[in-house]
């Protein structure tokens, strides 16, 4: 019989693929979009999983507004922090297995080259530390937790949403026909969701536990990373490098939150596809 797998945050850009992908490998999904199940409401956490009772649980589901949550620390706090408690609970009562994912923001940046799973991490703002308490209480409550660190996340679900990701934000620029100022002081491993998702399933299918990085591969500035998009997408606006000093926000961010894949490679897991080969990937399905 397929195993059982619960997806929350389900039409989320990193849901959606995992959804698609454990379908594909021939796990019985159950995905959960937030206007099904909240997870910040306990009680119905527990009855769903309950309910379904699976042997895997994905949380795929996160307070994602960086800049906001310095004015709503609380409420990132409930999503990213106190909901991986009550799932990580639940998943005990149940010998449920829990897939969580986390980001590259748990570092400061200082250590200026990527960032392995042995770092000690340093998060920078409200968010930041909203998921690194994610992570703990994850480790707090369950032996076998799975936790996957990633950066800078963009895949096909980002399209039809308001905030989008990187790449929407770059081809909207784009048409705009003025100037688009990018930051080249700030490196980071911008992910793309199916390869995420594929890497996932493939540590789940080795019952992995522990903390693995998931980073898209090679280190990258997002002006580079902006230069890579458009050439991808045969345009060409004004481009131009800005910096962490003239682009003040109101969080502070790591300058440098690449992540190297150290566990993952080690495992024999298959690396992220290349940089400019995931934007072709993700541009084919616009
Ligand atoms: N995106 C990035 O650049 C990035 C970088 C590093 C790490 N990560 C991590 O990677 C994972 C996947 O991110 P993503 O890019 O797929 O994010 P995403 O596209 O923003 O998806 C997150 C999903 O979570 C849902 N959600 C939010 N609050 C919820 C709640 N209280 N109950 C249930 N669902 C809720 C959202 O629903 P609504 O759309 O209705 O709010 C959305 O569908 C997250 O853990 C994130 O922190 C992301």
């Amino acid at each position: 019989m397929s195993q059982k797998v619960v997806i929350f945050g389900s039409s989320g850009q990193l849901g959606v693929e995992l959804g698609a992908e454990f379908t594909r490998r021939g796990y019985a999904v159950r995905g959960f979009t937030r206007s099904a199940l909240n997870i910040t409401d306990a009680a119905e956490v527990d009855r769903v999983l309950t309910a379904e009772d699976p042997a895997w649980v994905l949380n795929a589901a996160a307070y994602n507004h960086v800049d906001v949550a310095e004015k709503e620390p609380l409420a990132a706090l409930q999503v990213n922090a106190l909901a991986v408690r009550n799932i990580a609970v639940t998943c005990r009562q149940l010998d449920a297995r829990l897939v969580h994912f986390s980001t590259d923001y748990v570092f400061d940046g200082a250590a200026g080259r990527p960032y392995r799973e042995g770092d000690t991490p340093h998060p920078l703002s409200a968010y930041a530390v909203s998921k690194l308490a994610g992570e703990l209480y994850a480790q707090a409550y369950l032996d076998h937790a799975l936790i996957l660190r990633t950066s800078g996340v963009y895949g096909p679900a980002g399209r039809g949403t308001a905030r989008g990701n990187f790449i929407e934000v770059m081809l909207r620029l784009g048409q705009s026909g003025q100037p688009i100022r990018v930051v080249e002081d700030h490196f980071a491993s911008p992910t793309y969701a199916p390869a995420l998702a594929a890497r996932t399933a493939d540590l789940v299918a080795r019952n992995a536990h522990g903390l693995y990085h998931a980073g898209g591969g090679a280190p990258v500035s997002w002006f580079e990373f902006a230069r890579m998009i458009f050439r991808a997408a045969g345009l060409a606006p004004e481009l131009r490098p800005s910096s962490e000093r003239e682009y003040r926000t109101p969080a502070r961010r790591p300058i440098y939150s690449a992540l190297e894949n150290a566990r993952m490679a080690a495992e024999g897991i298959a690396p992220m596809p290349p940089i400019e080969e995931a934007i072709v990937a993700y541009l084919a399905g616009r």
